[in-house]
């Protein structure tokens, strides 16, 4: 399988606080990796980092090829990104939304119709079509937003934390979209704080204080720390790390 996403020991500094520190890491074509981390570990500095909205302080980056500095602008063609706090017009209704997002990426007229039927399918929101945005329920706009998201068909998807506060139902229903996207080989990086959402991915790395502590399996990384659940993994890694730099 292809790299997808390449960071090559990627660093963020905001004045002296390091948001992401020598991140290496690679993601397959077709991948769904899960990024873990407690408030503040540099989830979001990483997506933006990748997403080539932010400038690394030094290191390096390419995502479906192309280079997150040099080639940002190309970079973006091939990529959607669902930012923590994803922003849908409340006062417009689902349809004008995603024909909004239709104009920004410059979506056809003649292929449009097709593709807003199916994504409004997938995600459930056909009979809410005419509804203001501002009047869906919390699950709803996630779903809403992931097809807006969706509308220009992206190869690589970057999805912040976008099932925070959504009820497990409408988790589910998400999970479920990206399932079927990952048939299409469409490679998904997923920050997320659900730990059962992250035993979903195939690949999960940890990233605490902005160093991706682990980067493995969910399988894989139960069976090194000997324990039966990702959190409890997770929070004994996260432990040792801050015994070993207390000093
Ligand atoms: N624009 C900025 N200016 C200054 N500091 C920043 C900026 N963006 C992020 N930081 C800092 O970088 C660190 C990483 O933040 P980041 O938002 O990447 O974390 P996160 O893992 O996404 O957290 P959360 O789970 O709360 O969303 C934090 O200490 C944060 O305060
Ligand atoms: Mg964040």
């Amino acid at each position: 399988m292809p790299t997808t996403i390449k960071a090559q020991g990627l660093t963020r500094k905001f004045a002296d606080n390091i948001a992401v520190n020598g991140l290496n890491l690679e993601i397959e074509e077709g991948e769904i990796f899960g990024l873990v981390g407690p408030d503040g570990a540099g989830k979001t500095t990483t997506m933006r980092l990748l997403t080539g909205i932010l400038e690394p302080t030094s290191g390096d980056g390419w995502v479906y090829g192309k280079h997150i500095v040099q080639e940002s602008e190309e970079l973006k063609e091939n990529i959607a990104y669902m930012s923590q706090r994803f922003g849908l017009y409340e006062e417009l209704t689902v349809l004008e939304n995603i024909n909004f997002y239709a104009d920004v990426f410059c979506v056809p007229k003649n292929k449009r119709q097709e593709v807003i039927e199916k994504l409004l399918g997938f995600s459930g929101l056909l009979p809410f079509k005419q509804r203001l945005a501002g009047k869906l329920s919390g699950g709803m706009k996630q779903k809403l937003g992931l097809s807006c998201a969706l509308i220009h068909t992206p190869k690589v998807l970057f999805l912040d934390e976008p099932t925070n506060g959504v009820d497990p139902v409408s988790r589910r229903d998400f999970w479920s979209i990206l399932y079927d996207l990952l048939k299409d080989k469409v490679t998904i990086l997923y920050s997320t704080s659900y730990l059962d959402e992250a035993e979903r991915c195939r690949r999960v790395g940890l990233i605490h204080k902005g160093r991706l502590l682990r980067c493995d399996t969910p399988d894989n990384i139960k069976k090194e720390i000997n324990v039966n659940t990702l959190e409890q993994a997770f929070i004994k890694i996260v432990n040792d790390y801050e015994s070993k730099h207390a000093k």
